[in-house]
């Protein structure tokens, strides 16, 4: 368990219960529908750093992603300055404003240009970083970018463009907020699932 980061971040029964096993030099192994499990939105941090090999980690899972025609519109910006990071908490007029205590934020931009389902693809990448990032016991939340207005009255796409300095022919999907997290809501009932939501063969 030692090289498992649910351990080594001290801790709890949820995450010792959830590392499943670890195998030489993989790290720890989590099945996929017990990572979903336990995964929440995380829009507090305790200020200690997220390690580079973590944050790299999460942009691994999202550069893993599948993409129609395999075509992989996506641009990322990884920001860690800090100065930065509060500046980019702006960025949207209500639902940013944990950016200004992250520790890392990684903004997720598409190609339309490349892709006509750029938008589909660049979320695949928001959900894959999101669900890495909380298996990597770090917390995270996706800050919605597209169709959003900035604090400042322009869109959050221009806002962003301005501060990051990326072209005019990609356009702002997300943000993913990261920092180590100051809790962790409880993982959830698989007995307590929407199964009202799904149809059998017909709606
Ligand atoms: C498309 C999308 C947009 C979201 N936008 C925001 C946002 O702008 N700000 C925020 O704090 N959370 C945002 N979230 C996180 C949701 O609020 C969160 O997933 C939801 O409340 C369920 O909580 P959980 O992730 O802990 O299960 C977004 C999530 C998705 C999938």
């Amino acid at each position: 368990m030692g090289s498992c980061p649910h351990a080594a971040n001290g801790a709890s029964e949820r995450e010792a219960s959830l590392a499943k096993t670890t195998q030489p030099g993989k790290g720890c192994i989590m099945d996929v529908l017990e990572a979903l499990q336990n995964r929440h939105s995380v829009r507090t941090y305790t200020g200690e750093p997220v390690s580079e090999e973590n944050l790299k980690k999460v942009v691994q899972a999202g550069l893993l992603s599948a993409s129609g025609k395999h075509l992989c519109p996506w641009e990322f910006i990884v920001v860690r300055d800090h100065a930065m990071l509060e500046k980019l908490a702006g960025f949207r007029k209500v639902g940013a404003k944990m950016l200004a205590g992250a520790d890392a934020a990684i903004v997720v931009l598409g190609d339309g240009d490349k892709s006509d389902v750029w938008v589909e693809d660049c979320s695949v990448v928001m959900a894959n970083m999101h669900l890495e990032a909380d298996s990597l016991g770090l917390g995270s939340v996706w800050v919605q970018g597209r169709v959003r207005e900035a604090s400042d009255g322009r869109t959050a796409e221009e806002f962003a463009r301005e501060l990051l300095g990326f072209p005019e022919h990609l356009h702002l999907e997300a943000v993913l907020a990261l920092g180590m997290p100051e809790s962790h809501p409880a993982p959830a009932e698989l007995d307590a699932l929407a199964w009202a939501k799904v149809h059998s063969e017909r709606f």
